[in-house]
């Protein structure tokens, strides 16, 4: 119910050996320990998101829906939602791959737009 567990990167950064590792894929927790040995794809790619967010890495694979389902029994509770907020940077240092500061990109797209409308003004009006 509303009983969900909440965690932090802290929390997860205990869980990243083969004895017990945590990742979290879309703001879930995983206990992935009894599947390292069973994932189709190998421990390898597991132990690597160890203790931090597996979400990309999971998605650009295109699991199956089957792979989603198995999810479920190894959820262990959600990330805590100030934790998520500053998934960019794990707690182990590391900086995730992919875009990294889109809130940055975001302010400064309309201020490009207004620029290049101006100064095709000068130009050409
Ligand atoms: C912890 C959650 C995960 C589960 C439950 C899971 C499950 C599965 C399953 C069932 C497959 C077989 C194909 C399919 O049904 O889609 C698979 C394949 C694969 N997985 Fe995962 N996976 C997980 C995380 C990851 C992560 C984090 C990576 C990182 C890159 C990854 C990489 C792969 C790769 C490369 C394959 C393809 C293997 C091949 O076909 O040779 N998986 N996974």
């Amino acid at each position: 119910m509303s009983d969900v567990k909440l965690f932090t990167y802290a929390d997860l950064e205990e869980h990243k050996s083969r004895n017990s590792l945590w990742l979290t894929i879309h703001k879930k927790v995983y206990d992935v320990t009894a599947f390292l040995d069973e994932h189709p794809g190998g421990d390898e790619v597991l132990l690597e998101e160890a203790g931090r967010d597996g979400t990309e890495a999971f998605e650009d694979v295109g699991h199956s829906d089957e792979a989603r389902d198995m999810l479920l029994k190894m959820y262990l509770g959600n990330l805590n939602p100030a934790e998520a907020a500053k998934n960019t940077t794990t707690a182990n240092g590391k900086a995730q791959s992919g875009t990294p500061a889109p809130s940055a990109a975001r302010f400064l797209m309309p201020i490009m737009v207004i620029l290049a409308w101006w100064v095709y003004r000068q130009y050409f009006a």
